[in-house]
């Protein structure tokens, strides 16, 4: 059964406090038990304030031990608005102290497909050996329409179970984008969703309370093996719940 828990919180920025701060407690238990910490950073603009306050704290981690990687990343270059890498750049990381090694991009200019198989052979060598990748924390957004990093309803990614990373077409979207694999993100020894404002409120409500229905509702896919599952969300997010 996963361990899994929804706090409530009274406005974005406290959501954002709290995963901050849960950040740094998990990568320094990990640097202390295994001289490294493995996260993946959740793309959109949820988590721009997360960012900005561990870029904040960077004097609480020992950043040469961090390894910073990307759930999902969109089909442009780095300095297109819409890159989820140039707005970690831009709120995280040119302002911590973050070795540059230590930043795996997903690349997403230029073939979706070598670029998915690119950023899986960097995932592979860096948890060399391993079945699954096994990030420490993984921070995941939420969609209004349900969907969790790149993982929409009705796309081809949601069934993968052998890749670590998809090249995955989104038909809405008229787009392909670059996203770990549910199987691939439920390895973690910790997911924390982080969602906030009323315009999440419906599809919070029936991920974590209504039917079963993962086609429709990919963060319903989201449980992992036997990592942790935190939902960190504000009190306009969680209205119907
Ligand atoms: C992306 C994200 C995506 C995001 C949700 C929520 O690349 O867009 O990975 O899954 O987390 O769409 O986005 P907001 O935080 O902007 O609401």
């Amino acid at each position: 059964m996963t361990d899994s828990s929804v706090s409530i919180f009274d406005d974005a920025e406290q959501v954002a406090q709290a995963a901050a701060d849960r950040f740094v407690e998990l990568a320094n238990s990990s640097i202390t038990s295994k001289n490294r910490f493995a996260a993946a950073l959740s793309g959109g603009s949820t988590p721009k304030q997360v960012h900005r306050l561990l870029a904040q704290s960077s004097r609480l981690v020992d950043w040469s031990k961090v390894h910073l990687f990307f759930g999902d990343e969109r089909t442009v270059p780095a300095d297109h608005p819409d890159s989820n890498f140039g707005m970690a750049q831009e709120t995280l990381l040119s302002e911590s102290p973050l070795p540059a090694d230590n930043v795996h991009q997903i690349k997403g200019d230029g073939d979706p497909a070598l670029n998915a198989a690119a950023y899986e052979r960097e995932l592979r060598a860096f948890f060399a050996g391993a079945e699954w990748p096994q990030f420490d924390l993984i921070f995941l957004g939420l969609g209004a329409d349900g969907h969790t990093a790149s993982l929409f309803p009705h796309t081809e990614a949601l069934a993968e179970r052998n890749d670590w990373v998809s090249a995955n077409w989104v038909e809405k979207l008229r787009t392909y984008r670059l996203t770990l694999t549910v199987p691939a993100i439920n390895q973690a020894r910790e997911i924390i969703f982080l969602v906030t404002g009323k315009e999440k409120a419906e599809a919070l409500a029936a991920i974590l309370q209504g039917p079963r229905n993962p086609q429709l509702l990919p963060a319903q896919l989201i449980s992992p093996a036997s990592g942790r599952l935190s939902w960190f969300v504000d009190k306009a997010a969680a209205e119907k719940l």
